[in-house]
């Protein structure tokens, strides 16, 4: 197959930054996607409706007409019950909140130390119908960074499901098979966002013939054999498997620090190209709609967009590096050639 037809997509995890990066950020989130899910994690954090609008007057300006910026608000330990209630009241743009374990990413100084403290606000989301992303690992400096997701899923994630069987729930950025099977044979509340970096590499991408900070990212890339069953899961139709991109961009001496590279993979640039790549590899690339276009907006209760993308199988050269406010940016796959692109309208 040479040409696809999609509904448009959407992006359920993205990171849009602020200040002078959201010129780039916003045209290449909305130079494809009809609705994204906006992360918390700027300093100082989006904590509630007011930063959240505030944050999507500057973001508007940037993007394709009929491009739709969600937010999910930033979970802390000040959050009270009535913020939820007043969240859900106030705004249509607010379908979450994230959590954020104190630690575990940038920007999650602010997260949550205990998080059996959150219950109450666990139970006010849960009856706002509010969705918790979450961001799935310990922090525990004595658990194996590899490991960190695997411990999340049974000794936090399964308790919340547990007390909270009413609570929609989104394991972000998946990274283990472990999680996959987690995410099939639990609650049909929760589901998981799969991102294009962690279907395109594993940690070889990382680790092999020296470090590459390019593809450091939170959580971190995983053995092959996880690869694979992401794949599988984003693959096989299965509603519980949606796209987040996780698009996290950072400036290139951020990258490229001798110690202290900054975690995330930009590919806004190209990402449902990226995501197109894999799935025709595996040849499921009539998989790719319902995956990008269809199962994220259903979880959120979204209707799923009216109007469509086309993508062609022509190779194309992807920039080497990307102007990125005052610095630069190396995107994912740069210099690399792709084999699919968005077909401009004729
Ligand atoms: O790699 C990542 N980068 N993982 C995250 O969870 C956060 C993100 C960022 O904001 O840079
Ligand atoms: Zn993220």
């Amino acid at each position: 197959m040479n040409q696809i037809t999609l509904t448009r997509p959407d992006d359920w995890h993205i990171h849009l930054r602020d200040g002078p990066y959201l010129k780039q950020t916003v045209a290449d989130a909305s130079r494809v996607f009809g609705r994204v899910l906006a992360m918390p994690n700027l300093d100082p954090p989006v904590i509630n409706s007011l930063i959240a609008g505030q944050y999507r007057d500057k973001i508007m300006p940037f993007a394709r007409t009929q491009f739709y910026p969600l937010f999910a608000l930033y979970l802390t330990e000040k959050t009270t019950p009535q913020d939820i209630e007043r969240t859900k009241i106030d705004s249509d743009f607010i379908p979450a909140y994230k959590l954020y374990p104190a630690g575990a990413t940038t920007n999650s100084k602010f997260g949550v130390n205990s998080i059996e403290k959150m219950y109450p606000i666990f139970e006010s989301m849960e009856a706002n119908d509010l969705v918790l992303c979450v961001h799935g690992e310990v922090t525990d400096s004595d658990i194996d960074v590899f490991d960190r997701e695997k411990y999340f899923i049974d000794g936090v994630l399964s308790r919340i499901i547990e007390e909270f069987p009413g609570l929609r729930i989104v394991l972000e950025h998946i990274t283990t098979e472990d999680a996959v099977n987690f995410v099939k044979s639990t609650s049909r509340n929760v589901a998981a966002t799969i991102t294009a970096h962690h279907l395109l590499y594993n940690r070889n991408a990382l680790l092999e013939g020296g470090l590459n900070p390019l593809y450091f990212c939170l959580p971190v890339l995983k053995r092959d054999i996880h690869q694979r069953a992401l794949i599988d899961a984003a693959t096989s139709g299965d509603p519980k498997f949606f796209l987040g991109t996780d698009s996290a961009p950072h400036p290139r001496h951020e990258k490229e620090k001798i110690c202290g590279c900054a975690a995330g993979c930009y590919t806004a640039h190209a990402a449902i190209e990226l995501y197109a790549e894999v799935f025709d590899k595996f040849e499921a690339i009539t998989m790719l709609e319902g995956f990008a276009s269809h199962f994220g907006a259903d979880f959120y209760r979204f209707p799923r967009n009216k109007d469509t993308i086309t993508l062609e199988k022509i190779n194309w050269e992807v920039q080497k590096e990307i102007k990125f406010g005052n610095d630069q940016l190396v995107p994912i796959k740069a210099g690399e050639t792709l084999n699919w692109r968005i077909k401009s309208k004729q």
